[in-house]
This record gives structure tokens, sequence and C-alpha cells, in this order.
């Protein structure tokens, strides 16, 4: 019904108005334990922190908050110093990063900086509930109010205006703007008002709803159930409040350098001399990459863990070639278990209790792939165990990557996924799937990535997961699901993994070229182009569309394409020590403009243009047979990185694109170092190239390296490369010092171009002078810098 005029019917408004909210009330009495404890007339509310710029602050109506361990968050709450000072009509509770109002009656939190700036206030309306125990918070919001994070969304990036709801969603028909909830759960965003930002993560597993449209005063996040239980992150720069946020719910390892390379997949590559007559062509044409994904076909009727050997009957064999080739494969794993009484691995879920299953003891069974399914319980830490011993099947065959899919988890049925009132045990502490479905995708990914981990001894594993919940950096890379092969499509898919990021998310990225859908060779070209800058880089199609292999379209795209896929590879050093950073502190590799320029109005809702780390600025074209676009450059001055033109920036250029031209800006003071263009990341690089782009001020960067494969970086086996530099009106200054050794390069030589070299100025490295050629055209200066 909802797809005819039955939807607009003027008998549904009243059901979504008839919600009736009881407001917490006046705060009768409070005890400070290791915690603040509030008891006011309809609930009871507790506050702690978790650092000295990180507050909880839970409701709960009727009873005290559990304060339950949650599934998002790996740090406990801190003993942090705070004053408290009881005034008339409000108290003061004050930690050295954030201050808290708190007014009697009625109750209502304000939060401030130790400066006195509002971060988050309550007005008329507060914290409250419903009969139904539905639990909200409303918040003031200022006229300068910009919204951004909220996870997997659609639409533009600030996401003022946007009514979102968290519920973990299989969504084949095409995504849109209209199209709410997705694969994600991120019940978490970032608020920057006048250049300052502060967060707020809304740690509730139930559906729940943002919603930032009703009012333009006012905001509001709730929840169908559970504890109102949230933190405010105090910032106060956007840097600030990601690292504050994955501080709290984690950060990603380091992934494994392959994981950073040309993905192909394919719904399905569907035996053995496809994928053989696949690699042929990528090494035929030189093409680089590095993994080839097995979509569902590769399985014994789509029952997990098993091979089809009539497909693929030497499929231990082909993974061991073609991993000697430098291509990993990686096969698809849906949490769906075929119930089939002949299949060991239904037998085994079954008899070891591993299956979710009804109140009353009966096993959930839906439909998926393999017909009538049943769903581990991850909830249960023996299950994520036994789950993660089966990737030995996998890790046997010399796997070291894993695609999880339909974790959300999706269910061929009229609501997507299983009964909300299935129970998961949860270790003795048994929720509904209404409570905990949106953590099923987070808790399966745990259970991949740690039973890979355990077995591949030392090795970095890879785990791509569709479905996720905040923290879902900590096990895998987030795909963005079932798009189209829609211009449209290729468009969202920017503000969509800037948003990612800035939830804590670094490593993510569309399917290129589309998913569903035929793409065309202009599509796929210019995708191509994007995906180069993505953090994560696939190109995938689905079952009965077009071939999207860079080849199927012609000697034209086959060549751009390759530039681009290449070009990835050179990128690969500075994209790497991004990831780096990401594992360190939080911050993505894609970021959007306002992160590094909050203060700038023209970056607040940029959504077709991103950066790569802190100056390197890509602005792709996303529209067919457009061959210019206005390109909106940052205060500094830019260089065109094809053609080493100089802009101005703080405002606004036409830029030249034509079919074979990402438009691509590098600041100058950057610094970026680059690999030669080869076949696969296993291929050691024999040189490594820096572009310098001195400014008058110092610039600094930390070249990072380690061997890309094993864990051994955090036994402080790595290399930290400091190079600054900067110019003068006769000179450039280059200083080269490695900061860290416990790690020695392949690469023994440095190819250093030093760009902007206007007149012949002297070059000196380390104070020493160095003589190398010139570039007249493009001024750049070159030298080599041997080990
Ligand atoms: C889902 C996935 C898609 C995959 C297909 C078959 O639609 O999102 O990527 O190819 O299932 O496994």
């Amino acid at each position: 019904m909802q797809d005819t005029s039955f939807a607009i019917h003027p008998g549904n408004e009243q059901a979504s108005n008839s919600n009736q909210y009881y407001d917490i009330g006046a705060l009768l009495d409070y005890e400070k334990t290791d915690l603040f404890h509030f008891r006011c007339e309809r609930g009871w509310v507790s506050l702690s922190f978790y650092a000295d710029d990180i507050v909880r602050i839970t409701m709960k109506p009727l009873s005290k908050p559990t304060l339950e361990s949650s599934f998002a968050l790996i740090k406990a709450s801190q003993d942090v110093h705070t004053i408290c000072e009881d005034h008339d009509q409000y108290l003061l509770i004050k930690a050295a990063g954030l201050h808290l109002k708190i007014n009697k009656n009625p109750f209502r939190i304000s939060a401030y900086d130790p400066l006195g700036r509002l971060l988050v206030a309550e007005g008329e309306r507060g914290m409250a509930f419903t009969q139904k125990q539905e639990i909200i918070c409303f918040k003031e919001m200022d006229a300068a109010d910009h919204f951004y994070g909220f996870g997997e969304k659609t639409g533009f990036l600030d996401k003022r205006g946007e009514n979102m709801t968290m519920w973990n969603t299989d969504v084949f028909a095409p995504h849109n703007p209209e199209t709410d909830a997705l694969y994600e759960s991120i019940p978490y965003f970032m608020t920057i008002r006048n250049g300052f930002a502060h967060g707020i993560f809304f740690d509730n597993t139930y559906r729940s709803v943002f919603d930032l449209k009703s009012s333009q005063t006012r905001y509001s996040f709730g929840a169908e159930g559970g504890e109102l239980d949230y933190y405010i992150l105090a910032g106060p720069t956007p840097k600030d409040v990601i690292t504050q946020y994955t501080t709290l719910t984690g950060r990603m390892d380091i992934p494994p350098k392959w994981a950073l390379g040309y993905h192909q997949s394919r719904y399905s590559y569907k035996n053995e001399q496809e994928v053989r007559e696949l690699v042929r062509n990528f090494k035929h044409k030189e093409i680089p990459v590095d993994a080839i994904y097995l979509d569902i076909h590769y399985m014994d009727g789509y029952r997990v863990f098993t091979f089809d050997y009539d497909r693929f009957p030497h499929a231990h064999s082909l993974i061991q070639e073609l991993k000697a080739e430098g291509i990993n494969i990686v096969p698809i794993v849906d949490p769906g278990v075929k119930q089939d009484a002949e299949y060991p691995i239904y037998q085994e879920g079954v008899r070891e209790n591993h299956f979710c299953k009804y109140l009353d003891g009966n096993i959930y069974v839906g439909e998926v792939w393999p017909g009538i399914s049943a769903f581990p319980d991850f909830s249960n830490t023996n299950v994520r165990k036994w789950w993660g011993q089966k990737q030995k099947f996998y890790t046997d065959m010399g796997i070291e990557g894993i695609w999880n899919d339909m974790n959300e988890p999706a269910v061929f049925n009229e609501t997507k996924t299983m009964d909300l009132s299935v129970i998961h045990e949860n270790d003795g502490n048994p929720k509904t799937h209404r409570e905990l479905h949106n953590i099923y995708g987070l808790l399966m990914g745990e259970a991949t990535y740690t039973g890979l981990k355990e077995q591949l001894s030392g090795k970095r594993p890879f785990v791509l997961t569709r479905a996720g919940y905040a923290g879902v950096q900590r096990y895998a890379a987030v795909w963005t699901g079932d798009n189209r092969s829609f211009w449209e499509h290729m468009q969202m898919a920017i503000p969509m993994c800037m948003n990612l990021g800035l939830s804590g998310v670094p490593f993510t990225g569309p399917d290129v070229g589309g998913f569903a859908h035929d793409t065309t060779g202009e599509l796929l070209t210019r995708w191509t182009q994007l995906g180069t800058f993505t953090p994560y880089f696939r190109n995938h199609s689905n079952l009965g569309t077009v071939a999207q292999e860079p080849w199927a379209f012609g000697e034209e795209v086959e060549m751009i394409t390759k530039k681009y896929i290449e070009l990835r590879y050179k990128w690969l050093p500075h994209l790497y020590t991004l990831f780096r950073e990401a594992h360190q502190t939080g911050l993505p590799v894609m970021r959007p403009l306002v992160l590094e320029y909050p203060n700038d109005p023209h970056t607040s809702n940029l959504s077709d243009q991103f950066l790569i780390g802190e100056n390197v600025l890509i602005a792709p074209i996303t529209r067919p047979a457009t061959y210019h676009r206005v390109v909106y450059l940052p205060e500094g001055t830019w260089y065109d990185y094809w053609t080493d033109t100089k802009f101005a920036g703080g405002k606004h250029i036409m830029v030249s694109a034509p079919l074979d031209t990402l438009p691509i800006f590098v600041k100058e003071g950057a610094i970026i170092p680059e690999a030669p263009a080869k076949l696969s990341t296993k291929v050691p690089d024999e040189q490594i190239m820096i572009h310098l782009y001195p400014s008058q001020q110092q610039s600094e960067y930390i070249l990072y390296e380690d061997d890309g494969n094993t864990f051994s970086y955090q036994n402080n086996q790595y290399l930290e490369r400091k190079i600054t530099c900067h110019h003068d009106e006769n000179q450039v200054e280059i200083n080269i010092e490695d900061i860290y050794t416990g790690y020695s390069p392949s690469w023994k030589s440095m190819i250093v171009h030093v760009h902007g070299v206007d007149t012949m100025k002297t070059i000196y490295v380390n104070g020493q002078e160095v003589k190398g050629s010139y570039l007249k055209d493009k001024q750049i200066f070159t030298f080599e810098l041997n080990q």
C-alpha cells in the first residue's frame, strides 16, 4: 500500500502525533558517589566522566539507570576531578574541559566549555519519555548550527533539516535523498557552530531517530526503548571531536597494504575459469590489482564455509597461485546458515546452541540466499568464538580477507530482518532482537576479525562489512551497499563517505562503477577517478548487469581507468601514512573541507569535493559530458597537481577536466610521498619520490612505513621519517631526518621534486647545497638522495 496514494491518506496523520511525552520534571535530590545520581520527579539521571572533556548522561524513567556496559565502547569511565557548586536554582559541575549547568526545576542540562562558550542547551523541553517507554532528548538548535556524522546517510553533507532513523536495513531499491535507514547505524553527530565543534554520541541500540527537521530552534534524538544514554564531547575543534569519539569507540588497526590497492569484484565470478581469465586480463593489460572477490556462487548451495568444487575444483591452488602473483582472494561470508540436517555447520550450530531462538526455545529461521537459514547469536562470546574459529576453513587455504554481507541481518521477508521478538542470549543477559538488531553486524565483524587475526599468525586480516554500529571501525572497512550505476549515486557517495569518516569510520568506499543497473564507459571512467581517492577502492557489479571491468568499454576507457588505478598505487605511501594517522587519532583519510576549514562558510555543506589528509583537494566530475567544473579552493595557495599552475585560494575557480583528467589540487606547504606505479602492493618499491611544495612557513610531514603486512608495527617495527621545508627569496631549505628507525624500507633512494621554484634558488638539504635538474616549464627542481 505504501507504493500507492494510500501512503498520503489523511487518516495516517494522527498516528504520528499520538505520542505524549512526559518530562522528567524537577530535581528532587541528588548524590555523588563515583558518579552523580539525580532523582527527578519522573526519572533518574546519572552523570559520569570519561575524560575531562567527555561526559556521559544517562536517564531512565522510573528507576536508576543500569549503566550496563555498551557494545560500542572500549573505554571505561574515569575518575575525573570535578567541582560541584550547589546554587538555589541550579548546580554547576566543573571538570577541566567541560562545565555542566543543571537547572533544578525543571531538570535541564546545559554544557559549556571552560571559557563559558555554550555547547548544548536544553530549554522548554529536555529529557522525556512516553507511556510505551520511548525516550527522547530535546536540545536547543542555534541558527548557526551545522550537523555532520550520523554514519551512512544519503543526501548532502550538512544534515540540518533532516530527520534520520538508525535501523540497519538492506535497501536494494535505489538509494535517494528520501532513503533513510541504510545498512549502518552510527547514532553520533558533530555540531559545528561558528567554527567551533562539539559532539553527541547517543549510545542506544534500539531503532532511534534524530530529528533536525521539525523545528528551527530545537532538535531531538530518541529511541524506541532502553535508557537515554548519551555522551557530550566538548571539542573545541572538529578534529578534537573525532578524537574524543574514537577514544570512546575505538580506532582501526593499520590495514594490510593490499587492502588499499585496487579490488575487482562481481556478483559473481562464477568459476575458476572466469577468475583465471580475469587475472590473465589484468596481467596482460598490466593493470594493477590486489584483490579479487568471490561472491555467493563460490559456495556449495550458498552454504557458508564451503566451496562448490564443480565450479572451483582447485580452489586451494587457485588461491595460492594468485597470491604468488600478488592477488588476494576475498570470499563473501553471510551470517545465514542453511537449514540442512546434513550440513556440518548447521548441525554443529544446533547441537552447540549457537543460533538465535525465540523465547520458547525454537530456532528462528528466515530465508536468505541458501533458502531457509538459521542465524548465529553473535551476542554470545562463545558464538563469536565459534564463528571466529570457522574462519580457519578460509585461512587454511591462504585467505586473509573476508567480506561480510547481509549482516543487518537481511532476511527476505516484509520486515527485511528477523522477528523482533527473537531473543539474543547476550552472555546471560537476554535481550530481544528489537533491542540488539543494530549491533548484529558489529558483532559479526568482531567475530570475523578476531577469528582471522588469531589464525593468521601475526598477519593483518582484512574484513569488509555492510552492516555496523558505532565502533565498527575497530573490525572492518565499510562499503556503502547496493548503489546503482547512476551519476547521482556517484555524487551521493562523496558526502556519504565523508560523513562516515566524521563518524569514526575511515575505511570506506562505494561500489565503483555502481552495483545495480548498467554502467557506461564514461561513468566507469569518472567513478574510477573518484575511487582512486576513496579510502576503499573496489569495482563491483550485480548479476546480469553489463561487464564492468576496466577494459569492458574499449581502449579509451581502459587507458584512462588504468592511468587512475596506477595513480592509486603511486599515492599509496601518502594514503598509508594517512591510514596510520587514522589508527592513531581516528581522523579520516577522506575529509570534508569543513574538517580543515570550519571557519570558512563555503565549506559548511560542500558535498562535491573533498580532501585527502590536510592539503590535497579532489574535485571529481560527477555528471555526464561535463569537461569543466567549479572548484572551491580555501585560503592559501594551491597548485594544480597535473600542470603545476598556481592559484590563489579563498575563491571559486573554473577548471577544465577532459575525460582523462580528475581535478586535483595540492596546497602550498604540502609534502607528498609518491611510489612508482606497480602491478600489486606486493611489489617492493625500489625508490620513493617526495614532492615538496615549499611555502615561506616551515611545513612538516612524517612519512610512515612498516612491513605493510604484519602486526610487528605494534612492536615498534616501523619507520618515521620527518621531512620539513620552507623557502625564502634565495633558497629552499629542506631537512630530512629519521625520527624512528624500527624498520628499514625497501626503497634505497629518494627522488625529491621541489615544486614552484620560480628562480634558480639554491636548494639545501640538511644544510648542504644539492645539485639537480630543473624542469623550467613546470618550475620543478629534482634531485636524488641515496639512503
Ligand atoms: C548483496 C550485496 C552485494 C552482493 C549480493 C550477492 O546485495 O550488497 O554486494 O553482490 O548481495 O551476494
